[in-house]
């Protein structure tokens, strides 16, 4: 059956269409409120998967009696529409919780001398590890559920809590699991160097071995990641060893991203680029030459400034990045420790308020950004004809609204792949039995 078969849906009376159509055109540099791409009173024509029409409200049904096809119409009045939120950083599957660390950590003790410690990522490792691969995905749909509620329609999510041969094989199959039956797009990356397990801490060249000899390649053949990312800081994988890594990444297929820059610049950002990832993640402690180096590349800077917000620390250069002519993405960043959030549209008021991002460089950086950070701007990240027919749909007065009314969720239902999903359907509340 043809596309143009296939039931369509007409979304009509879209308050504010937000099409980021100019973001798209100039790749995600420098977005200016111009590019957004704002129809008022628009409407969208769904085939199958994907956006087939889109334009103003009055021009809708011409363009249908134009195709004659079955169609159901959807009623956006009120309504305020993005494509599909798209988060490229987190760390959604993990067991147990950390909020005792937390209050130390507002009492004044670092994040490192708490991982010094044992606790930290170790800490969230030991749970996740005790969980079986039935209670992980049990998690994961429920923040999944969690994620779409905010208007995510792609969600990139990490392994990392499991570091073992099995237990981080569970992890990444659980995600292949949700993926079949949640509606998401969900982009594995395989973090198995995100700390040294206890047992390795003195054996670090044999955890190096495990990762590049038997888990990358497993994990690439078996298609069970996209990407793979490495924690390179103080504490935690240095330049030699990320390199490592990295290279056999590559050799196996997978795509890279890398944590770099969190806390100390050791050279990670630069080794990114060169060695063309997508996207450098976090960046609070970049240098000059490590912008530069991701603007040649053309290597996408995503930042997570609800990290620096829980943790209590400085943000990272968004104004520098996005003037020297890098592509700046968001992401939650979620996870146990350092950002316990699924709210990407809070993110955008953290940007705004702290790094003095422009409302068009936030939304673009959920957006066109964030999937060009995945690889996958060409079919998700604005609303074009001939993209995947992912949308979000939020109760406000106005786009701009956005970022202002922070921390409440104005999302009200999302369209993933051409199938509508309503926040009733898929709301939820975060619960962990017993843990
Ligand atoms: O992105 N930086 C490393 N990983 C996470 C923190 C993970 C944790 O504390 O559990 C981060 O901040
Ligand atoms: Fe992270």
């Amino acid at each position: 059956m043809s596309l143009f078969e296939q039931p369509a849906i007409l979304v009509t009376h879209i308050k504010e269409l937000v099409t980021l159509k100019g973001i798209a055109a100039k790749d995600g540099l420098h977005p200016k409120d111009h590019d957004l791409g704002i129809i008022h009173d628009a409407a969208i024509v769904i085939k199958g998967r994907k956006i087939a029409w889109v334009g103003k409200n009055r021009d809708a049904r011409k363009f249908l009696r134009a195709l004659p096809v079955p169609y159901k119409t959807l009623d956006a009045r009120d309504m305020i529409v993005f494509p599909g939120l798209v988060d490229p950083h987190t760390h959604t599957l993990f067991a147990g919780y950390r909020f005792e660390e937390f209050g130390w950590r507002c009492e004044g003790r670092s994040y490192l001398d708490i991982a010094k410690k044992g606790g930290g990522i170790l800490n969230s490792v030991a749970a996740t590890q005790k969980a079986t691969q039935e209670e992980l995905i049990a998690i994961g749909r429920m923040r999944i559920q969690k994620a779409r509620s905010f208007g995510i329609t792609t969600l990139e999510i990490k392994s990392g809590y499991g570091l073992s041969y099995q237990d981080e094989l569970k992890s990444l199959k659980a995600i292949q699991a949700l993926q079949e039956t949640e509606k998401i797009d969900l982009i594995p990356t395989f973090l198995g160097a995100h700390a040294f397990p206890a047992a390795y801490k003195n054996k670090k060249a044999a955890y190096l071995s495990l990762l590049c000899q038997k888990m990358i390649p497993e994990i690439s053949e078996k298609k069970l990641a996209v990407f793979c990312d490495v924690f390179i800081d103080e504490g935690f994988f240095n330049l030699a060893q990320t390199k490592k890594i990295l290279t056999a990444a590559r050799q196996h297929g997978l795509k890279i991203r890398i944590h770099a820059d969190e806390f100390k610049a050791l050279g990670g950002t630069e080794l990114a680029a060169s060695m063309g990832a997508h996207s450098a993640d976090h960046l609070i402690a970049v240098t000059p030459k490590g912008m530069a180096a991701l603007a040649r590349a053309n290597t996408v800077a995503t930042l997570l400034p609800g990290t620096s917000f829980f943790l209590g620390k400085a943000f990272a250069p968004a104004r520098k990045l996005i003037e020297r002519g890098v592509s700046v993405a968001l992401g939650t960043d979620f996870n146990p420790g350092s950002c316990m959030t699924q709210n990407l549209p809070l993110i955008t008021t953290i940007a705004v308020t702290q790094m003095k991002m422009t409302l068009p460089e936030a939304l673009a950086a959920i957006t066109y950004n964030a999937a060009k950070s995945l690889g996958l701007q060409h079919r998700i990240g604005s609303v074009e004809v001939g993209k995947d027919a992912d949308l979000a749909f939020f109760e406000m007065p106005s786009y701009k609204y956005l970022p202002y009314h922070f921390g409440d969720n104005f999302c009200r239902r999302v369209i993933v792949k051409g199938q509508p999903v309503s926040r009733a359907a898929g709301h939820v509340s975060e619960k962990q039995s017993k843990k």
